[in-house]
């Protein structure tokens, strides 16, 4: 059985997505979650699934005993699921190749600091860009630049609001987001085009 562990800061869709669909396919579980808003929804959804958390502070942040209990979990891969802040570079070093982020637009357009949720949509609509869809890529130590592993692509429609585009790029998200990561750790039940 793989370990995940999964680092969020939101609603935790694709966390429930991601939890939901290793249910059904058992060869993986979230091990761990590691968020840094004590009222974020994805604590809610640790606690209902009685999965262990971890609530992260930037200023009191112990990046040493973080990656200690990240360890003891013996993780497969580290999913960033909605994680608003940079990996620290001794997190991306303990885990080499083993972190990947989901980015709600087509990298390199619409990333970088300050780049999450409905700013990305809004700027996707205020460049009127025809298309926009989800990036899901590996983790270095510069924001959003890692190696693509998939992209996949939605239409932006003419009356698109920030919450509407945001709501098709979700289905994206949550359909591919599982298939990729099981793609990874190297058991795919489906075939997917990468
Ligand atoms: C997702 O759309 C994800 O792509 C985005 O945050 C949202 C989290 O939603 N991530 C970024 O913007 C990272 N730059 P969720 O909490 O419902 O899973």
């Amino acid at each position: 059985m793989h370990s995940l562990i999964i680092f969020a800061s939101g609603t935790g869709t694709n966390t429930r997505a991601i939890i939901d669909y290793f249910k059904r396919n058992a060869i993986a579980k979230v091990a761990l979650i590691v968020c840094n808003k004590p009222d974020a929804g994805v604590l809610d959804i640790a606690m209902n699934e009685e999965i262990p958390f971890l609530i992260v502070d930037k200023k009191t942040i112990h990046e040493t005993l973080i990656i200690d209990q990240m360890e003891s979990c013996k993780p497969s891969l580290v999913v960033l699921a909605g994680f608003l802040w940079k990996i620290p570079d001794s997190i991306i070093k303990a885990f080499p190749n083993k972190i990947i982020n989901i980015h709600p637009a087509l990298l390199p357009l619409h990333g970088g600091k300050g780049m999450y949720g409905h700013h990305v949509h809004n700027a996707v609509i205020n460049a009127k860009q025809q298309e926009s869809g989800i990036t899901i890529h590996h983790v270095n130590e510069v924001y959003d630049s890692g190696d693509i592993i998939l992209q996949a692509r939605c239409k932006v429609l003419e009356n698109d609001t920030p919450a509407s585009l945001a709501e098709r790029i979700h289905h994206l998200e949550h359909f591919y987001f599982p298939r990729v990561i099981e793609f990874l750790l190297g058991t795919p039940t489906v075939s997917i085009d990468v």
